[in-house]
């Protein structure tokens, strides 16, 4: 029988439409995305723009014993837009496979990874599941941005082809969400997990209690939760997380490789526990609730026994849900605590924090009073001479760089940006992102930054979309500076990757700010 052309070329096609990527039949699956656009920036990556991996209903993950979290996670990114079954299977069985591996690779330590996408399928090797997890991040960038839909879209997925090997600079990239001037919910503070996850954020910090408002259940203190969570900036509804709800987000938080630090501020930004419990004030009188924004007012009594017992109370409950190493105990701006007092605060406060099996991290004043080298302190003024900060990492504290100038996402953009405030500045995207950790406060080089964070303070900021817009796209930057190496940094090569990332935030639904200094195109 003589086929007609017309017939031969549906028949060719519908073969192709079923062909195995890697099979004779199978056109090279370039893509216009590349290893080279990753944002955070990998140390080494070289496309292979021939080599596109095409993802398709046979594909399979294989997955190592211990990669069976991360593999789960992958399939149910890849899955609602695709629509694929994308079973996780232990070996791939000559099928078409994204493989992940567990190894020893001593170029990449525990959360680095090493990704190779060909045509005949995708590795991903890495020391840990962190490892794995921030590889996938990665992957997910070489998938056209229509992966991140809710729903079947019916096109090719092409994963774009060549190798990265990959590891942090820094072991911790935070952010930090401000709960206390404005409550979020638990399904808000998980949105804002995922969003930063995909930047390879590790570290949540939830600054818990502020004058305003008191958002954790502490069973010895039950009204801190249920009369000091009431109130928020501007009288807006207040709330709170009971201690089963903190826990699922420390859980969810885990399940993106992310670990949470909580923070009680003290012994000033203590309002709204000195307005619940009377005992808290040194004249035994309650202080009025307050929802303004003033700072550097409130104070616990430090002469007081009930101050030091609640403070165990706390950190006691508080130690004993969070699974992380670290808990935050403030120390910014304690104006209204004498000097020599605040001292005498810290030094009670530090070993209770130890005695419940807890690392100090705090804002960078809690320098002053020698801290042991294991304390964090977190630096958020704006760069320059700090000697308390300069001794402490000349005594081995590394420290956090958050400098407010840089880092601070609530402050704006321009004088325009509608959110937000301007006591540090306007900060544009190339301000969030052009500084170095290392050449910040004098004294304090690559050894001793224990990594970068990016502070939300919500004093303004009410819903998720105002935290994305605010977020979006400074964190990434800021992401970018804890992971990549320095070599990489470059704002105009930056800047054009960033752009590349605005078609995954709409996908996505993130309401981001359209800097003019970026080519959105
Ligand atoms: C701070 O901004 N007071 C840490």
């Amino acid at each position: 029988m003589r086929l007609s052309r017309a017939v031969l070329t549906a028949a060719v096609a519908s073969l192709a439409a079923v062909a195995v990527p890697g099979s004779a039949v199978a056109a090279p699956a370039v893509t216009e995305r590349s290893v080279t656009d990753v944002v955070p920036a990998p140390v080494s990556a070289k496309a292979d723009p021939k080599g596109g991996f095409r993802l398709t209903s046979s594909t399979v993950i294989s997955a190592d014993r211990g990669a069976g979290q991360v593999a789960d996670y992958l399939r149910g990114l890849l899955r609602p837009a695709t629509g694929y079954p994308l079973p996780v299977v232990p070996h791939a069985a000559g099928l078409p496979a994204i493989s992940l591996k567990l190894g020893h690779d001593t170029r990449v330590g525990t959360e680095g990874y090493e990704l190779k996408v060909a045509r005949d399928g995708v590795t991903l090797k890495a020391n840990t599941a962190d490892g794995l997890f921030e590889g996938v991040q990665s992957l997910r960038q070489l998938l056209p941005s229509a992966i991140d839909a809710k729903h079947v879209q019916h096109r090719t997925w092409t994963v774009a082809g060549g190798t990265i090997l990959d590891y942090p600079r820094f072991a911790e990239r935070g952010a930090m969400l401000d709960v206390a001037r404005h409550f979020f919910r638990p399904d808000q503070v998980k949105l804002y997990i995922d969003q930063v996850a995909q930047y390879k954020v590790n570290t949540l910090h939830l600054h818990l209690a502020d004058d305003q408002g008191w958002r954790i259940e502490i069973k010895s203190w039950p009204k801190l939760a249920t009369v000091g969570g009431k109130t928020a900036v501007d009288g807006d509804p207040g709330g709170y997380y009971t201690q089963a709800q903190y826990q699922d987000i420390v859980a969810y938080a885990a399940s993106r490789h992310i670990t949470v630090i909580p923070e009680i501020d003290m012994p000033g930004h203590t309002n709204a526990a000195q307005s619940t419990y009377a005992e808290l004030n040194c004249d035994g009188k309650a202080v009025p609730p307050r929802t303004d924004t003033e700072v550097g007012y409130s104070s616990l009594c430090i002469s007081s026994p009930i101050t030091y017992r609640f403070v165990e109370d706390v950190v006691r409950e508080l130690a004993a849900i969070t699974p992380g190493p670290y808990l935050h105990i403030g120390g910014d701006e304690a104006h209204a605590t004498p000097p020599a007092d605040y001292l005498t605060f810290e030094r009670k406060v530090q070993p209770i924090v130890a005695e419940y099996g807890k690392k100090i991290t705090g804002w960078h004043e809690i320098a002053k009073s020698s801290p042991p080298v294991s304390a964090i302190p977190q630096y958020w003024d704006f760069g320059g001479d700090n000697p308390d900060v300069a001794a402490a990492a000349a005594r081995g504290n590394k420290i956090l760089m958050s400098p407010a100038n840089h880092a601070y996402l609530d402050m704006k953009y321009t004088e325009s940006t509608k959110l937000g405030q301007d006591w540090a500045g306007l900060v544009e995207v190339r301000d969030a992102y052009d500084w170095d950790p290392a050449t910040l406060v004098t004294g304090v080089g690559e050894n001793q930054v224990a990594g970068v964070e990016a502070p939300l303070w919500t004093e303004t900021i009410r819903t998720s979309d105002d935290i994305e817009y605010m977020a979006f796209p400074r964190l990434p930057g800021i992401a970018e500076l804890g992971w990549s190496p320095k070599a990489s940094h470059n704002w105009d090569a930056y800047r054009t990757r960033l752009a590349k990332q605005a078609p995954r935030w709409t996908t996505q639904g993130i309401s981001f700010y359209r800097s003019p200094q970026v080519d959105w195109k």
